[in-house]
């Protein structure tokens, strides 16, 4: 969507995403266990509304329309209707019209690019909000919850760990293409070493150094009980079992003049490009086809190439998604994403650096929250507001590439920095 109507995000927040392995997790090893407990769903919903608000300045009363992503709160909370859930954070928001918006992992993202169509048709200020809380089961069990993203009544009995195992696909194919599993380690520890200057991190506080990353061992298990596919998928591949919300504010010029807010506070939403495919069939496993066709057509009508990007958010939901993400957004050609990993080219210092705080693998993943969170980050870098993590040059141009399935829902943003 190349957009008629200039489109600004003035700024956001992000809760800390936890689980397993982050101090702040209660669980029962947990000096506070028993007396205190995690954040629940409800919680995340206030305090990613109550964040974004706050840290944007605009007054609930002046948010006209709102969307929610989040994918599966009806199993792992009991609880669906988020839309009224998001009215429920503050009494400005009672009667404005807000909507949950679902597209598996890619729930966030949909949210996103809901409310910029909005502001296309006469919209001057949403607000955008995406949560999901998954720690209240086992992992076994949330990954059979999350495989309702797969095409259940095919692809659930591939593993327990259905995602998992669909990614190994991936990950197998790509090494029969040559890619190495230390290639694929890399990506992991990459990810655990932005998270450790970020203090919202899942994994801020754990450590991830190549060896391990590279080869199964007690520390790292490969987790998966298909024979096949367990040698391609350990612990330190995939992305976390994460709760956490993030929510922005996405505004009109109207809505930036009304808000007595600049371009210099805001970035621009230059294009978002939504694409879909066909939840019954796969296709290569080597290649992210509908990743591929949504940025093509993002950077068509930004008018843009992948040169022009000097920062990316993409969907690792598993390590090597980062590297097929590479390849479909074009950095680096066909069989090459690993070797810019190699030379460090995404890394912070790098010159075309991915998922600075950390992704999906070191952020964590609370899946309604992640292409919210990713729209966030990119805002952050471009307003210099990274901390440890910042880059040494503040970005002009960022993408956001947000995928529900396996690379069947996706969404992507180019933004523009003032
Ligand atoms: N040795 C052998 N096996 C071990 C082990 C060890 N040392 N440690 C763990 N395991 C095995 C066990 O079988 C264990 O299961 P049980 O306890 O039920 O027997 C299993 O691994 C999981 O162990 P934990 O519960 O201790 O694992 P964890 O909580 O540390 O989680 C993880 C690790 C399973 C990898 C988990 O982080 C995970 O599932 N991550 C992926 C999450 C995911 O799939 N998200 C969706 C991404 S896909 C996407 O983004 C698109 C979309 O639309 C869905």
């Amino acid at each position: 969507m190349s957009l008629a109507r200039r489109t600004f995000v003035i700024g956001g927040h992000i809760t800390p995403f936890i689980g397993k392995k982050h101090p702040d997790f209660i669980w029962k090893g947990h000096p506070d266990y028993g007396t205190v407990t995690n954040p629940t769903l409800e919680d995340y919903i206030q305090r990613a509304v109550d964040g974004a608000l706050s840290a944007t300045g605009v007054p609930a009363s002046a948010i006209e329309k709102a969307w929610v992503g989040n994918f599966v709160g009806e199993l792992f909370s009991n609880q669906g209707h988020l839309g009224a859930a998001v009215v429920g954070t503050h009494p400005d928001l009672l009667y404005k019209p807000v909507m949950r918006v679902e597209g598996a992992c890619a729930s966030g993202g949909l949210a996103f690019a809901s409310a910029v169509e909005s502001i296309q048709a006469g919209t001057n200020v949403a607000l955008v909000a995406g949560v999901e809380v998954q720690t209240t089961q086992s992992a076994r069990t949330g990954g059979d919850y999350l495989a309702r993203a797969s095409h259940y009544a095919r692809q659930r009995s591939i593993d327990d760990f259905t995602f998992p195992a669909l990614f190994a696909r991936r990950a197998k194919a790509v090494q029969e293409l040559g890619v190495t599993e230390e290639d694929i380690g890399r990506v992991s520890v990459k990810a655990y070493a932005n998270a450790n200057r970020n203090p919202l991190a899942h994994m801020k506080a754990v450590s991830m150094d190549l060896q391990t990353a590279s080869a199964a061992g007690d520390t790292n298990p490969a987790f998966l009980s298909n024979e096949e596919l367990a040698p391609y998928m350990k612990v330190s591949d995939c992305s976390q079992v994460s709760d956490g919300g993030a929510a922005l504010v996405v505004v009109s010029e109207e809505g930036l003049r009304a808000l007595g807010k600049t371009p210099s506070d805001a970035v621009e939403v230059v294009s978002v490009s939504h694409a879909t495919g066909n939840l019954w069939e796969d296709t290569d496993p080597t290649r992210l086809l509908v990743t591929a066709h949504a940025v093509g057509k993002l950077f068509a009508d930004a008018g843009i190439t992948a040169d022009d990007v000097d920062v990316a958010e993409v969907h690792d939901c598993f390590t090597v998604t980062e590297l097929l993400m590479m390849e479909a957004i074009g950095w680096g050609q066909r069989g090459q994403a690993a070797a810019w990993v190699r030379e460090g080219r995404t890394d912070i210092g790098g010159d075309k650096p991915i998922n600075t705080g950390g992704g999906l693998v070191g952020f964590g993943h609370p899946v309604g929250a992640t292409g919210v969170k990713q729209i966030v980050e990119i805002w952050r870098q471009m307003k210099g507001r990274c901390g440890d993590y910042q880059l040494p040059e503040v970005p002009a141009v960022g993408l956001t590439v947000n995928m529900g399935g396996d690379d069947k829902t996706v969404v992507a943003s180019v933004l523009r920095n003032h």
